[in-house]
């Protein structure tokens, strides 16, 4: 099999912007974080005529298969040029957001999660130091499995995500009541989709407003959390990803996404992966809930 690299996704695809790769093209950055074949958000390709443009750099580059790493976007996409031009294509999930089916992990979210964590271990130091409470904004634009799964990891008072709106006057309660049980210092971890209708800087001034008490400070974590050496999960993760979705391509597979499922790397009908969207665990909310207390 010969490996070509197309750079910065649809958008290279479109404009032919290719690479032969071979086995020494990938030595040592199994390390790195980011990926040295860019990333873009192709407007072109979701046009009928920019997909045209992508399937003429096919025929002529004579490549008869795609290996999609992204998320939602990048695998409608795909799905709808597969549909149109009949292209085999085989996913992998690549998102810090965890917000896919078919999988219990994406590639990318356990170091965000690692990144976040050791972030507000950090932050916690002047919290506790300073007898403050810290509204932390943690990625996550539709969901809120980095918030989640970071905020109990590193024991977060309160954890705000769009799939569990408790409202603004439980927020209010609740620290309220740990300030009365002695916490003379606390976090709140907001997922960036939080549905209070709020930002943070506004969430971090209502409270400021109605509980004078708290000395209030703000930190958005940013996109720090998408970057930096993977962790080994990760790696392992990704490397497993990649033969399998070499792999089910050989077996003439198309319209997959590779996953893990219980520690077994398996393919799930993109379709699939894409509908559901990946709920939060409540099981995990109530832990988060009683840990918390
Ligand atoms: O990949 C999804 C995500 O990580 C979201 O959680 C976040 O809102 C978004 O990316 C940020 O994207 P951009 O870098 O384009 O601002």
């Amino acid at each position: 099999i010969e490996c070509v690299g197309i750079y910065r996704g649809y958008q290279g695809l479109i404009e032919g912007d290719f690479e032969d790769l071979s086995a020494r093209s990938v030595r040592n950055i199994i390390n790195r974080g980011g990926t040295f074949l860019k990333s873009a958000r192709s407007q072109e390709f979701k046009t009928k005529e920019g997909r045209a443009k992508a399937h003429a750099q096919l025929v002529k580059n004579q490549i008869d298969a795609l290996v999609l790493i992204g998320g939602d976007g990048t695998f409608t996409g795909g799905m709808l040029f597969n549909e149109e031009y009949n292209a085999p294509i085989l996913g992998i999930p690549g998102t810090i957001d965890n917000d896919i089916d078919g999988t219990m992990y994406t590639l990318g979210y356990d170091t965000a999660l690692n990144t976040v964590v050791d972030a507000i271990d950090r932050i916690r130091d002047t919290a506790s130091s300073h007898d403050r409470l810290f509204f932390i904004e943690v990625m996550g634009r539709d969901c809120g499995h980095i918030a989640l799964n970071a905020g109990l990891g590193a024991g977060a008072e309160e954890i705000l995500i769009p799939e569990a709106n408790r409202g603004l006057e439980q927020l209010l309660e609740s620290l309220e009541r740990s300030r009365k049980t002695g916490k003379s210092s606390s976090i709140v971890v907001v997922a960036e989709g939080d549905k209070t209708g709020k930002s943070v800087f506004q969430l971090a001034e209502y409270v400021e407003e109605n509980l004078p008490n708290y000395d209030i400070r703000v930190s958005v974590l940013g996109h720090m959390q998408r970057g930096g050496a993977p962790t080994c999960f990760d790696r392992v993760l990704a490397s497993r990803m990649g033969v399998k979705a070499v792999e089910s391509l050989m077996e003439g597979k198309s319209n997959y996404m590779v996953g893990m499922i219980k520690d077994e790397i398996v393919i799930t009908p993109i379709i699939d992966a894409i509908k559901g969207k990946s709920s939060v665990d409540s099981e995990l909310m109530r832990v988060c809930e009683i840990m918390s207390t």
